[in-house]
């Protein structure tokens, strides 16, 4: 274990064993369907190649990067594409695929955003669920874990850039973040 990890939140093994079971239920929801995967970047990239692995029906990928605006303390919701899709997504089924939502005011614009080019159906699988920060609300279709108002890194997710390539959820030690929810 990192020494910068204070608790260890998800072990590799119960995150592994989620994602088995979320990629059957979305290859049952998505049967003859032929969905496109969204992954967004770069939080999502370790999910994504894990989970579409337990997902046995046809599917395509793709991934989007994005960029908050911090407007001052308050996170305004803006959010730029730095990176947008390859594909085109009108008329398709679409699962936005997130590592976690937390106020829900990204994955908020993203899905208004890509509503925007009508594809037949856009829904969330997120394998974190902050819920306790929620301020919009966003239904969550496919949900790996709700976890504790706590600041966590690993499998993805970063601080600063760091820690993405852990292979569990862990939680920051506040020496690192300096704060006691860092962002
Ligand atoms: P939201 O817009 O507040 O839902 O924030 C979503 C984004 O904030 C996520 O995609 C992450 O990039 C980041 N984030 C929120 N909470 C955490 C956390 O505990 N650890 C790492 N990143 C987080
Ligand atoms: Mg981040």
């Amino acid at each position: 274990m990192s020494e910068d990890i204070v608790e260890v939140l998800i072990t590799e093994d119960a995150i592994q064993k989620r994602i088995a079971e979320m990629g059957r239920e979305i290859a049952t929801a998505y049967e003859n369907s032929l969905p496109i995967l969204v992954g967004v970047l770069k939080g999502s990239a370790l999910f994504m190649a894990d989970l579409i692995r337990h997902i046995a029906i046809p599917l395509e990928i793709d991934f989007i990067a994005i960029q908050s605006y911090a407007g001052g303390q308050q996170f305004s919701g803006a959010v730029r594409i730095t990176k947008d899709l390859d594909s085109f997504i009108e008329g398709r089924d679409v699962l936005l695929v997130e590592g976690i939502v937390d106020t829900g005011m990204t994955i908020g614009y993203l899905r208004r955003n890509l509503e925007a080019r009508q594809p037949r159906s856009i829904q969330l699988c997120s394998l974190l669920d902050k819920r306790a920060r929620r301020i919009l609300r966003v239904p969550i279709g496919f949900r790996g874990f709700e976890i504790p108002d706590r600041f966590v890194v690993g499998y993805g997710l970063d601080f600063r850039q760091l820690y993405r390539n852990l292979p569990y959820i862990g939680v920051l030690s506040d020496d690192v973040t300096g704060l006691s929810h860092g962002r």
